[in-house]
Order: structure tokens, then sequence, then C-alpha cells
């Protein structure tokens, strides 16, 4: 089944809402999910969302949007600083990808200013908690609309 976005949470994301809440907010990853699904009802577009732990299993997540979804909206988490395989990935597949993150990654510690994932990504939305994934929805809509030729 095509899709439009393949939406990929990655590790530690499932323990939202209790996770550090002054760095990610008081929601839950579910109430985030909800949020993610209504901006892209809202805008006509299909998604699936999905949460990994595993660096592999994100890895095997993007080559399935890759053959199935039209754009990717990927928080990698952890990863985003050092994952080559996951930055690998995304630069494999054929959709454009958009990288989210909750907090801004530029205003904490030097470790989280390296982006490892963020230079394969069509651009990425940080700072903004929950809203990020909505402003990436919107994104990745503005990416899969018809274009003036
Ligand atoms: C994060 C930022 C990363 O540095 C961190 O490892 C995370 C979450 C964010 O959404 O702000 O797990 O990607």
């Amino acid at each position: 089944m095509q899709i439009d976005i393949a939406v990929i949470h990655g590790p530690n994301l499932n323990l939202l809402g209790t996770r550090e809440p002054g760095v990610y907010g008081s929601r839950t990853l579910a109430e985030v999910d909800t949020q993610i699904m209504t901006a892209a009802h809202e805008l006509g577009l299909g998604v699936t969302i999905a949460q990994y732990s595993g660096e592999g299993e994100i890895v095997d997540a993007i080559h399935a949007a890759g053959e199935h979804a039209r754009a990717i909206v990927i928080n990698p988490a952890a990863y985003t600083h050092y994952s080559v395989a996951i930055r690998d990935a995304i630069a494999a597949v054929a959709i454009p990808t958009i990288e989210v993150h909750l907090s801004n990654t530029a205003a904490r510690e030097d470790f989280r200013s390296i982006g490892m994932t963020s230079a394969v990504a069509q651009g990425t939305i940080a700072g903004f908690g929950a809203y990020s994934y909505v402003l990436a929805i919107h994104a990745a809509a503005e990416l899969l609309a018809p274009k003036r030729t």
C-alpha cells in the first residue's frame, strides 16, 4: 500500500511525557502521534507512525518507506549525532526526508550540534516541542504538492 508520509520516531521517544519534561515537554508519544495524525488528516495526507529503539530497525523502516511512502519525517533521537548507517539509509532512498527534533539541539550540549543525519535530510525542524512534528508534516505537504512548471 502506498502512503504519503512515514513518520519514524527513534529511541527513548516512547518515554515522552515522563522523560525530562523540562526539555521534551509533557505530552506523551501517543498525544504527539494524535497531533501528527490530525495535521496530516487536515492536509489530506495519509501517514504511518512507528517508534523504534534499534538502529537496524530504523534502517529497515527507512528502506520500507523508500518503497511504500512519498516522504519521511524522522526524529532519529540520539542516532542523529552519530549514526552513519541511518545517514546512509536516508541518502539511499529516493524520497525526501525531513528531520525533526523536539528540543533545540543547537542550544544544548556540544555533541548535539553534530548532525550526522541532518546533512542528508531535505531540512531540519527543531525546538518547537511536539509542534516540530506538525511543522514537518506541513513541510512534507509542501514538498509533495504538485509544482508549478
Ligand atoms: C531529540 C534530541 C536528541 O539530541 C536526543 O538524543 C533525543 C531527542 C529531540 O527530539 O529533541 O533523544 O532528537
